[in-house]
């Protein structure tokens, strides 16, 4: 069977060959390593929200790995003190960076109601009071501040901090829809089973994570997120 390189004379090109042969493993190897590194790109997701994490890693899909805070130790409740969604992602993907030094990204996201002057935007977990979170209350509250009003615009909008080595970049997802008079839905979080998203007749909690996940502002913002890291 013939050999390659032909084991006859010309030494001079046996060795060309050689030092190509070992170029082309070496750039298959580098490849490979580039690759790998993008397939197998870590990220932590600085969000307690166990309906958050499923979302974005549903969009993101197997290329990128998402670890949770808990994943990673992390049991504080990171301050998010800004009067902007962008001022508390990024106070949040800060947070994890400067404690942990990993590569991350953090979300804040709010429900911009346009007969409410875009309330409750950046306050929106903490709508009715409290300590914040409390859905039901804060679905209550809305309804109370919209009823009698006609106009029932409103979006939500959310805002992703990336850092990775160092470098922050900011992206934004935004879905536009209308409020409800009253609830509809089981599936979701927070305001879903009030909003209902333009183009559709039911609520996000009615609709389901499947089609939230296809037209949803984290979806949205996911995807730029995404299309940002596979274009490193
Ligand atoms: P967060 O600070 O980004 O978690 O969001 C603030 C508040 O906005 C949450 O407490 C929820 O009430 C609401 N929120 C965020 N994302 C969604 C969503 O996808 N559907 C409904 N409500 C949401």
């Amino acid at each position: 069977m013939a050999t390659f390189p032909p084991k006859v004379g010309y030494p001079d090109f046996q060795v060309s060959v050689a030092k190509h042969r070992s170029c082309v493993i070496y750039d298959y190897l580098c490849h490979k390593k580039h690759s790998e590194s993008i397939m197998t790109q870590k990220f932590v997701f600085a969000t307690n929200n166990a309906h958050k994490l499923e979302e974005v890693k549903a969009i993101l899909g197997d290329k990128i790995e998402v670890l949770s805070l808990k994943e990673i130790g992390c049991n504080t409740d990171i301050p998010e003190t800004a009067d902007t969604l962008e001022g508390n992602a990024l106070q949040k993907a800060e947070f994890i960076y400067n404690q942990y030094g990993v590569n991350c990204f953090a979300d804040d996201t709010g429900l911009e109601v346009e007969a409410l002057g875009g309330a409750p935007g950046v306050y929106s977990a903490r709508y009715a009071g409290g300590a914040g979170h409390d859905s039901e209350a804060n679905m209550q509250k809305l309804l109370r501040e919209l009823a009698g009003k006609e106009n029932r615009s409103a979006q939500f909008r959310t805002a992703f901090a990336l850092i990775i080595d160092g470098r922050k970049q900011l992206f934004e997802g935004i879905v536009k829809g209308r409020i409800i008079d009253r609830k509809q839905g089981n599936e979701g979080f927070g305001y879903d089973p009030l909003f209902v998203p333009e183009g559709y007749t039911q609520t996000f909690a009615e609709l389901g994570a499947d089609v939230k996940n296809q037209i949803s502002h984290r979806a949205i913002a996911t995807r730029k997120l995404c299309e940002y890291l596979n274009s490193l």
